[in-house]
């Protein structure tokens, strides 16, 4: 069973981001059962990376198509994607920089919770338009 899997509670009812958050959300997957599985703390830091690389071609792309729609809360969300970035950095310092050969469960929950509720709370917002 996956740890994070998409289902419908997350259609933001436009195909290319459903594509890319399922995207994300297996990259998230991948990197909990890697760390389940005790890789080296390297393979951890790279998928970090990769998932790193990913939200920001997400958040990029999204708010193109925000813009493309002249949708009104574009500033809002793109301040919303800079603390969220903002967060998951800080995350990935901290592990970067301390002993922990392993992700703490906190930072694999931090994860899942930090995507889900802001596809749910606030993509959802630029499908209804
Ligand atoms: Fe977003
Ligand atoms: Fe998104």
């Amino acid at each position: 069973m996956s740890f994070f899997e998409w289902d419908e509670s997350l259609d933001v009812c436009v195909d290319g981001m459903n594509a890319q958050h399922k995207n994300l959300i297996s990259l998230m997957d991948a990197l909990y059962n890697k760390n389940l599985a005790c890789v080296p703390k390297q393979e951890l830091l790279d998928g970090l990376a990769n998932l790193l690389q990913y939200v920001l071609k997400h958040f990029k792309d999204e708010e193109d198509y925000m813009a493309s729609i002249s949708f009104v809360g574009l500033e809002t969300h793109k301040k919303l994607h800079q603390n969220l970035l903002t967060d998951l950095s800080m995350f990935v310092d901290k592990f970067k920089n301390s002993n922990a050969q392993q992700l703490s469960s906190e930072f694999i929950m931090f994860l899942k919770f930090w995507l889900s509720t802001h596809i749910r709370g606030i993509d959802t917002k630029y499908g209804m338009v």
